[in-house]
């Protein structure tokens, strides 16, 4: 298949999945029987004729992440270039462990991630590196943080620390520091909720509280993650006064912001991301509000040092250490095999220029501000306040989980249910396609004022 297939392949897919249903009603078995029934595997079959059936079973059991009417988890739709990047990376298959094996691969993902960096305002010697997706990338800042804190940990482990290192998130911060606590062996004990305010920020005054209170208990206070976009409600902790803090505190301070981060880009937004600029280190996710496919994560650090004790590596069947300023990445990251995940965002990034990722991020931006505006007519009250285009809405006597119901059944959109702070679950939508449209959304807000009442369950 030429590229120019491939293209036209794509808009009718993208076309396709716009005018068709985003939410499956499929169960386990049914998928299970089928599979069973046709995929014993003792027969070859035709490559058209499988490619097709998995094709029909995408476009038909899965929820449609790329339809412009998907406000959802951060899973984006996908640029053409990106799709391209990843079928040249499946065909060539390189390897980029070392940097002997692969160098023009090497040299794109530093390219591409030095870029970013420099936007980020980190300095020219950031140690940077591809993840399979933020949770990686924060694991990665963990294992980091420790390395530097504590020089004897990679050697001698955590048994060897006479106090226990404590990690410093908010209830908004991702979950996924609940499973790093406990691969990381710090565990999940040792990770502290710091209360937030009222728009779900990390409050200072309680922070400073709980360090000053572990230190006191002979803790080990190690690391402040401020999250740059919430999952649940897209809140920006204050990254200047935590940047501060932890400067005088002498603490790690990484920054999450593997959805928000794609907003230094933007001219309108990035003063909200003012103090990524003094975090240690930061992930940021290609694969959410930039728009290119699964897995592609990002993990910065100003501590290239510290980078390459906590992944050494060495191993006599490898390829020899490339002379000159590099550094291979199977020992300067978690991953040893390394597939190519940078060429997405670097091909999305040529093809668009900066100023059509500007145009692309804005886009949604503003139909995050459309939507927020007209829920609001509509006669829900939004939650949450963030610039970011995540709405979380309410009203009286809603019970989300059933207006989410009649949501999917009459495949109007596919939102989310969100539980912020001690209040009944709301209503999340996140606006994480660049096709979304006013006129998506405008449907989308007449469709749900139509079925709010009477149909659903009011408790009120
Ligand atoms: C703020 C934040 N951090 C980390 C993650 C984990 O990222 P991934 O799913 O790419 O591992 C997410 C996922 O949504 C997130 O929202």
């Amino acid at each position: 298949m030429s590229f120019e297939q491939l293209k036209s392949v794509v808009a009718t897919l993208e076309s396709d999945i716009a005018s068709g249903p985003i939410v499956p009603t499929v169960g386990p078995l049914e998928i299970r029987d089928y599979l069973a029934s046709r995929y014993d595997f003792t027969k070859p079959l035709a490559l058209d004729e499988v490619t097709a059936d998995v094709e029909r079973m995408l476009r038909t059991w899965q929820v449609q992440v790329t339809h412009p009417r998907y406000f959802g988890l951060f899973n984006p739709s996908v640029t053409l270039a990106s799709v391209i990047a990843d079928t040249l990376v499946a065909m060539y298959n390189p390897q980029l462990a070392a940097w002997r094996t692969s160098p023009a691969a090497n040299e794109i993902e530093r390219h591409t991630l030095g870029w970013l960096a420099a936007r980020f305002g980190l300095p020219a010697a950031t140690s940077a590196s591809f993840t399979s997706g933020g949770a990686e990338a924060n694991l990665s800042a963990v294992i980091v943080a420790l390395t530097r804190a504590f020089p004897q940990y990679g050697e001698a482990g955590l048994r060897s620390l006479s106090a226990s290192p404590t990690i410093y998130v908010t209830r908004a911060t991702h979950d996924a520091f609940h499973k790093i606590a406990h691969m990381t062996g710090i565990g999940r004990g040792a990770l502290r909720t710091v209360a937030t305010d009222r728009h779900l920020k990390m409050d200072l005054g309680d922070l400073a509280w709980r360090v000053g209170e572990d230190r006191r208990n002979g803790l080990a206070p190690l690391m402040v993650v401020g999250t740059a976009g919430t999952t649940t409600a897209g809140a920006i902790d204050p990254l200047p006064e935590l940047a501060h803090f932890c400067r005088a505190q002498d603490l790690w301070f990484h920054v999450d912001a593997a959805w928000g981060g794609a907003a230094i880009l933007s001219p309108r937004l990035r003063g909200h991301l003012a103090g990524i600029e003094a975090a240690d280190s930061i992930t940021c996710d290609a694969h959410k509000w930039f728009s290119v496919p699964m897995g592609a994560g990002m993990f910065f650090c100003r501590h290239p040092d510290a980078v390459g004790e906590a992944f050494r590596a060495q191993a006599p069947y490898m390829p020899g250490r490339t002379a000159g300023p590099v550094a291979d990445p199977y020992t300067s990251s978690v991953q040893w095999s390394r597939r190519f995940i940078g060429l997405k965002l670097f091909l999305a990034l040529a093809q668009q220029g900066e100023s059509g990722y500007v145009a692309m991020i804005e886009h949604q931006a503003h139909m995050g501000d459309v939507l927020r505006e007209a829920v609001q007519r509509a006669g829900f009250r939004v939650v949450n306040r963030t610039p970011l285009p995540l709405v979380c809405f309410t009203r009286d006597g809603l019970v989300a989980s059933e207006f989410l119901k009649a949501l999917y059944e009459r495949q109007v959109a596919w939102m989310s249910e969100v539980r912020l702070g001690d209040e009944e679950p709301v209503v999340r939508a996140c606006v994480t396609s660049f096709r979304t449209t006013e006129s998506d959304i405008e449907w989308v807000v007449r469709e749900m004022s139509r079925l709010s009442w009477p149909e659903l369950k009011v408790t009120a």
